[in-house]
Parts: C-alpha cells; sequence; structure tokens
C-alpha cells in the first residue's frame, strides 16, 4: 500500500521526496449500538482495513487533495483560508473539517499539504471509513505540525468536526474505536465518561464475520439524527420523574417504573432500546470475561431484534442476512452493526462452520434478495499509526 501511494504521490505532484505514509483503521461494533450518544456503553474494535493518506507539507497555504478510491474527481484544490463546508467539495469537508477543528482548539497548520489517500474499507459499509478519515487526518497533523493532543483528544476533535462540520450528529464509539484500537482487543468503553476497557477478543474456535450486505446505508444522516432527537425527547420527558443525566443511567427495571412519562409512543420505543441495550452490553462484557460465548450471542441476537423493531434503523436485506446466518449450525450470535439502515452485520461463527455460513447465507441472500453480499473473517487492530 505505502508503495502505491508514494508512487502515486510522484506522479500527481511530481516528487515523492519527504512524503510521511500514514494509517488509521476502521471499526466494527459488537454490541451496543446507538447508546453512545445516549450515555451508554459500547464495545467495538478497530479493523486490520482502514484509510492510508501520503502527505507532504508545502510552502504556501494550499491544500490539494487526491483519492485513489474516487480518482474520477481528480485532484481537489482548497486553502487553509478556506476551511467551510460546501457540496463541491464533496469527499474533502471530512479532512477540512478535523482541519478546522484544530483550528477552533487554537492549533492552526502553518502551511498546507499535497495528499493521496487510498482506502480499503467497502464504502457505506458502516464499517467507520469516515471516522477513519477523521482520526487518520488528525493524526497526520498532529506528527506534521507537532500539535499537543493525545489519542483521546484525536477522536473527540474527530466527532466534533464531524457534528458542526459535516452535519451528522454522531456520538463518539467510531473515532474512539479508531484512534483507540488494540490488536485483539475490543473496547468496553462508557461514553457517560470516556472511561475504557481493553477486553480480549480472541475467540476460542470460533471466528467474527462481517457481511456487508451492500446496500449503502445512504439514510444514515437524516435516520440517524432523526433517532438522536427522539431519544433526547424521551430523555427530557424522563427527566420530569426521575434525576438522570442520561438514559444510560437507568436500568431496565427503572424505566419501565417511569417509561409512562414519555409522551410519544415511538420515542418510548426509541428509550426502550437505548436503555436495554445499554445493559445489553454490560453483560455481555461479563459473558466474555468469564468465556460465555453462548451468553454473548444471545445478547447479540437481542440486539438484533431491539434495533430492528424498536429503534428501527435496520431493514429487509440486513433482516434477511440475520435470519439466514441465524439458521446455520455453529452460529453463535449475528446482529446488524454500526449506524444501520443498510451495511453489515457481525456474526460469532464456530470455526467449522465459516465455510458453510458464507455459502449458505450468500445463496440464501442471492435468492432472497437479488443482490450479493460480501464476506470479510476480521482481524482486529491497532489504532493509528505512521508507516
Ligand atoms: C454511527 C455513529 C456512532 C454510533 C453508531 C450506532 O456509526 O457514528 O456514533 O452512534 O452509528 O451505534
Amino acid at each position: 500500500m505505502k508503495e502505491t501511494l508514494l508512487k502515486k504521490f510522484e506522479e500527481l505532484y511530481g516528487s515523492a521526496d519527504g512524503v510521511s505514509v500514514y494509517f488509521a483503521p476502521g471499526r466494527v461494533n459488537m454490541i451496543g449500538e446507538h447508546t453512545d450518544y445516549n450515555g451508554g456503553h459500547v464495545f467495538p474494535c478497530a479493523l486490520t482495513i482502514g484509510t492510508f493518506a501520503a502527505v507532504k507539507k508545502r510552502t504556501d497555504r494550499k491544500l490539494r487533495f487526491f483519492s485513489m478510491n474516487l480518482d474520477r474527481l481528480g485532484v481537489i484544490e482548497s486553502s487553509l483560508d478556506d476551511l467551510t463546508p460546501s457540496d463541491a467539495a464533496g469527499w474533502t469537508n471530512y479532512p477540512k473539517g478535523v482541519m478546522w477543528a484544530f483550528a477552533e482548539r487554537g492549533m492552526k497548520p502553518d502551511c498546507g499539504l499535497d495528499i493521496v489517500l487510498n482506502g480499503n474499507i467497502p464504502n457505506g459499509s458502516g464499517l467507520s471509513s469516515s471516522a477513519s478519515l477523521e482520526v487518520l487526518t488528525g493524526f497526520y497533523l498532529r506528527d506534521l505540525y507537532g500539535f499537543d493532543v493525545t489519542n483521546v483528544d484525536l477522536a473527540l476533535i474527530g466527532q466534533y468536526s464531524e457534528n458542526n462540520f459535516n452535519g451528522m450528529n454522531c456520538g463518539i464509539m467510531d473515532q474512539f474505536a479508531s484512534a483507540m484500537g488494540k490488536k485483539d482487543n475490543a473496547i468496553f468503553l462508557d461514553t457517560a465518561d470516556l472511561s475504557y476497557q481493553y477486553a480480549p477478543l480472541v475467540l476460542d474456535g470460533a471466528k467474527i464475520i462481517v457481511t456487508n450486505s451492500n446496500v449503502k446505508h445512504s439514510l444514515v444522516n437524516s435516520g440517524y439524527n432523526t433517532r438522536r432527537k427522539e431519544s433526547e425527547q424521551a430523555l427530557a420527558d424522563l427527566q420530569k420523574v426521575v434525576p438522570i443525566k442520561t438514559l444510560g443511567d437507568l436500568t431496565e427495571e427503572e424505566f419501565e417504573a417511569n417509561k409512562s412519562a414519555i409522551g410519544d409512543a415511538v420515542c418510548a420505543k426509541r428509550a426502550k432500546h437505548a436503555v436495554y441495550e445499554n445493559r445489553r452490553t454490560i453483560r455481555a462484557v461479563e459473558a466474555l470475561k468469564n468465556n460465555d460465548l453462548k451468553a454473548f450471542g444471545e445478547l447479540m441476537n437481542a440486539s438484533h431484534v431491539s434495533l430492528r423493531d424498536d429503534y428501527e434503523v435496520s431493514c429487509d436485506e440486513i433482516d434477511v442476512l440475520v435470519e439466514e446466518a441465524r439458521k446455520v449450525e455453529g452460529v453463535i450470535g449475528s446482529r446488524i452493526t454500526g449506524g444501520g439502515f443498510g451495511g453489515c452485520t457481525v456474526s460469532i461463527v464456530k470455526d467449522e462452520a465459516v465455510e458453510a455460513f458464507k455459502e449458505k447465507v450468500g445463496a440464501a441472500y442471492s435468492e432472497r434478495v437479488g443482490k450479493n453480499a460480501d464476506f470479510y473473517v476480521v482481524e482486529i487492530g491497532d489504532g493509528p499509526c505512521k508507516l
């Protein structure tokens, strides 16, 4: 990958002397979905796939971007003096947003950059290509300009830019998973205070399989922001009767005892998911610590049902994938992962069932949906690095 990037850099910008190459990973979330902006827990891990960049400082204030994944767009030019979002800027709104967010914190790059990007996360798959791009940008800005920020700051800056520059009100999970990833570990993160623990996720006799529905999660911005508003409305209603800061503060019992305070039936369903999913996540991590993979899988299955019926962020194609996965012997658990409205499922599958899983789920998906699914046996990788 490094050579490919350097070659392209040279081809586009003249010389690759003094160019640095960086990587930041995508992520898959095992459980704890749509809990991160509700003060709950999440359990994601960084992947070994992600986004790469070859970057070099310029002497003026110009920014030149090129993505090998979108090469038809050619080199997109901008400037450090034009860090405002625009439709015309397309994907460069992500790195520009991060540059803007650094500047908002008083960290201003003193010269422009030439950049070539290449990523191996399937576009629109819900495996956080945008968060990996944000963390990558923060990582190379820190390296090149010597900004004093931690990896947790990189996650927060990435989220801030996505919220305020790109108009997606995402939580902290994706950027945190990318910035703080650790090989063979998932991250048990409490989004209420950003405390976290690594939990080894080397499964004895089983694999993690990500299945891409190849339905682009296009509704994600609008549908996502609506879910967030509905959850906030439910919280505001509940706060009239219980002293809580977030939905993550409630146990299932407390929720059931107070749910009548929520005025709107849809908002009540959203809150139910947020509360129950948070508790499922805590239990799932406990189950993993006790080597109880079966219990972990059952919680994953319950998570899917809740995301489908109460949070309503699944779609027919994803439901087919989950349904077919569960028919295969040796499947321990299967659920939608990420923001939803398409994208991927994550499944835990016994080693001996992996081939049957791909064959059976793949064939049934083609037959029922008329599309091909892609399967990735996932490896859990580290956070960002300089290559
Ligand atoms: C998207 C967001 C995350 C999180 C998930 C749902 O990936 O970026 O912050 O809310 O959806 O769990």
